[in-house]
């Protein structure tokens, strides 16, 4: 397996440094949803995919079993290359559709966490041994232009990870993504639809914790890279809905007034009982939504599917 690495141990840090410092010196308090993911992190957003209340994942491996061969038929790609990629779990009935039309030849996954990617590279490595894996350690917020070029290629958004982006990051994004795909490429993307509110809060309040670890996890993250002293025990988790943006947050309360203190930044963030900070959107979309958004980038809304119960979404898109 090839391993680019356009975020090394010191230019993760630097960013680290530079979002921690800002989000928490900010009014509000806001962190972005990059930083949940070390190996902890992505472990515990793994066990989030297999709980009862967490149906998007479910949902978008039910339609990418029904519609994987008809992605691999019209897109005829070598080149699959997959943004926020994690474990590629579900990614594998792709792999296994652009094989079965005998058109892949290359596998590129790309994620902030090298600890899953090259575990995941190394799987479908082995796996799908005629198949190149090159992984690639990147910000998709940063490092889109750097992507392997050439061929005809798939680039899958799978997850519904794009609703974790504010609607300017989105844009631009989208924007950039676009401006990277020539005629040929596609773009498959995952999208959480609007649904009731109560079922959306359950996904991200389960009543087992993993979702309030996972949530906490950022801040574990902050006190082993920052040297910070927070106490998970004094902040809980919150999940709220968003009527107005459609989207949830998660957010985590102070329980006490406290003072964080950040070593590595030489910072002392003040934090009242009751106060919040967010730590991450997750946006929920329509079909009119996605394909204004995708409009707006450049690119066409080819196909639109969804599961059964209509909770979750695939798109396929081409440049204009
Ligand atoms: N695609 C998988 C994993 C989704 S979890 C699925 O559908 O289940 C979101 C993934 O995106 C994590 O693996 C996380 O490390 C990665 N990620 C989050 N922000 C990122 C960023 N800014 N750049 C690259 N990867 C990112
Ligand atoms: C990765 N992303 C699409 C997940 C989501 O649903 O927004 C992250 C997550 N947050 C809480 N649970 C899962």
């Amino acid at each position: 397996m090839r391993l680019d690495r356009h975020l090394g141990p010191s230019a993760m840090r630097e960013a680290l440094e530079a979002d921690v410092r800002a989000g928490l010196t900010a009014a509000p308090k806001a962190l972005p949803p990059k930083w949940f993911y070390d190996a902890r992190g992505s472990a515990l957003f793994d066990e989030i995919t297999r709980l009862e209340d967490y149906y998007p994942t479910r949902c978008e491996r039910a339609v990418l079993a029904e519609q994987a061969g008809t992605v691999a038929e019209h897109t005829r790609a070598d080149t699959l290359l997959e943004l926020g990629s994690g474990t590629s779990e579900k990614t594998r009935l792709l792999l296994d559709a652009l094989r079965g039309a005998g058109t892949l030849r290359r596998f590129v996954p790309f994620d902030v966490d090298e600890s899953v990617l090259t575990l995941a590279g190394k799987q479908v490595g082995e796996e799908y041994p005629d198949v190149e894996v090159h992984a690639v350690v990147g910000d998709f917020e940063r490092h889109l232009p750097l992507l392997p070029t050439g061929g005809r290629r798939l680039v899958a958004f799978l997850g519904g990870t794009i609703g974790n982006l504010l609607p300017e990051q989105r844009t631009r994004f989208l924007a950039t993504l676009a401006s990277t795909l020539t005629g040929d490429d596609a773009l498959l993307l995952g999208t959480d639809l609007v649904k009731d509110p109560a079922r959306l809060i359950a996904a991200y309040d389960d009543p087992s914790g993993v979702t309030a670890e996972f949530n906490k996890n950022v801040l574990t993250v902050i006190n082993r890279e920052l040297d910070g002293d927070a106490d998970l025990d004094s902040f809980e988790h919150l999940a709220v809905w968003d009527a107005q943006n459609e989207w949830i947050e998660m957010r985590l309360r102070s329980l006490r007034d406290q003072v964080l203190h950040l070593r590595a930044l030489d910072l002392r963030v003040r934090l009242a009982e009751g106060e919040q900070v967010r730590t991450e959107v997750s946006a929920k979309f329509r079909r009119e939504g996605v394909a204004a958004e995708l409009a707006a980038a450049g690119l066409s809304l080819r196909q639109w599917w969804t599961d059964a119960g209509g909770d979750f979404a695939l798109s396929l898109s081409g440049r204009t």
